[in-house]
């Protein structure tokens, strides 16, 4: 890390110039990694820990190399998508979400945006891949055909100058079309806007972007995604751009199809509301981190983590009255320069002294509740015994004054 100049904050051009030429180095090796040609199938199949998961992040560390320093925007995440299931990524903005499955689509800013170190084991039924380390070649059969995504804002996805029609017809072309007519490829098209709901079909698919409604795009875009029935769908904040009646219809058509093409999703929202109605399993990510996951269950009755407890009081309950609604004091650590210890340190209500110590390790709460927290580590127990004990007594003699 670059020497700070007095100003706390702000560095020197030739500091900058210092670590921009590091930066070089280290991103030319990489790039030249992936864009190797022929690479043996050996270097890149790998084995599923458990068959039963679509895909598996393993130890999945992911930087992106800014003249301003190394941005660690993942840091160690690790976890499992099931097949069939729809997993929750949840993190207030910043944390980290979008770049962990722009990692499984290897779609991050390159050069400067890398993979570092870690896995991500993709299941594709006959033979399993390990991305972090797919080269591109390979890579381009795998986009659009096993892993798709669906954006948050359609109108920056769908190319504002061709008709629908065409752009669906092109998806199918590039993933699906071999040995297949126009013909042939046009009633695809109109079939997969029919399976979205479009009623008007043939007249959809001969208008323009501009001329649809938000949530008929968001249609579109989950057409062009579902159209090679892909293993795994990524959504991210795919509803956040729509008013809350179409995010319903939206969320209820993305369960549906799920279920027809047997397929699994990561959905990734900062929305507590859109992960209740879909999840199946909860990831909550802090910094570049993940804080606590578990069962959609586990998450929402038993929240544990402070931060994810910070996050059920911050969103309005119908029926429950508060002046003010609750939000967590304090804001993230510089992603430049994270400290040693637990990131939410700083913020946490409930820290303890021992949390000044190293980050904390994963804690199992249950088989599938795990959280990254020293109120859950025995080690330090008789700590958050008299913690509480202190609590209560603060809070009693609040109460008598
Ligand atoms: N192209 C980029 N260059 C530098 N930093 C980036 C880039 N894209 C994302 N980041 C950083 O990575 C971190 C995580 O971003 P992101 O995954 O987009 O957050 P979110 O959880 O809101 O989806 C943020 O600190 C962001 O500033
Ligand atoms: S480890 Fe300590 S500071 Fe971090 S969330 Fe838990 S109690 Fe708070
Ligand atoms: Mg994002």
């Amino acid at each position: 890390m670059a020497k700070k100049n007095k100003g706390e904050g702000y560095l020197s051009a030739k500091e900058i110039r210092a670590i921009s030429r590091a930066n070089r180095k280290i991103t030319g090796e990489m790039e030249k990694k992936w864009k190797r040609k022929n690479v043996p199938e050996s270097e890149y199949l790998t084995t599923m820990r458990d068959p039963a998961n679509a895909v598996e992040f393993d130890d999945l560390h992911s930087y992106f190399f800014t003249d301003a320093g190394t941005v660690k925007s993942v840091d160690g995440v690790s976890f499992d998508v099931p097949i069939g299931k729809t997993v929750g990524v949840v993190g207030e903005s910043g944390c980290g979400k979008s770049v962990t499955s722009l990692s499984l689509m290897q779609l991050l800013q390159r050069p400067q945006g890398q993979i570092v170190s870690g896995h991500i084991r993709l299941n594709l039924g006959d033979k399993a891949y390990d991305i972090a380390c797919t080269p591109q070649e390979t890579m381009q059969k795998i986009r659009g055909n096993a892993v798709s995504m669906i954006f948050q804002e359609p109108m920056t996805s769908l190319n504002p100058v061709f008709r629908i029609g065409d752009q669906v017809d092109e998806v199918i072309e590039l993933h699906d079309g071999e040995g297949k007519t126009k013909e042939e490829i046009r009633k695809r098209t109109i079939e997969s806007l029919e399976m979205v709901g479009i009623a008007n079909s043939e007249g959809v698919a001969n208008m323009f972007p501009h001329e649809l409604s938000g949530g008929m795009r968001q249609r579109v875009m989950i057409a062009m995604a579902l159209a090679c029935s892909p293993k795994i769908i990524i959504a991210d904040e795919p509803t956040t751009a729509l008013d809350v009646t179409i995010q319903a219809q939206i969320l209820d058509l993305l369960r549906k199809l799920k279920d027809r093409i047997r397929s699994s999703i990561m959905l990734i929202t900062h929305d507590l509301g859109v992960i209740a109605e879909m999840a199946d399993y909860i990831v909550v990510m802090y910094a570049g981190r993940i804080v606590e996951k578990g069962t959609a269950e586990d998450i929402f009755y038993h929240p544990s983590h402070p931060y994810t407890i910070g996050l059920m009081e911050s969103k309005p309950v119908v029926g429950r009255e508060v002046k003010e609604l609750y939000s967590i004091p304090g804001k993230v650590p510089n992603p430049i320069n994270m400290p040693d210890y637990c990131y939410f340190r700083d913020r946490c209500e409930k820290r303890l002294s021992c949390c000044n110590g190293e980050y904390p390790c994963e804690i199992s709460l249950s088989e599938t509740h795990k959280v990254s927290c020293y109120l859950y580590d025995e080690r330090f127990a008789d700590l958050v015994r008299e913690k509480g004990k202190e609590n209560g007594s603060q809070s009693e003699e609040g109460g008598n004054a």
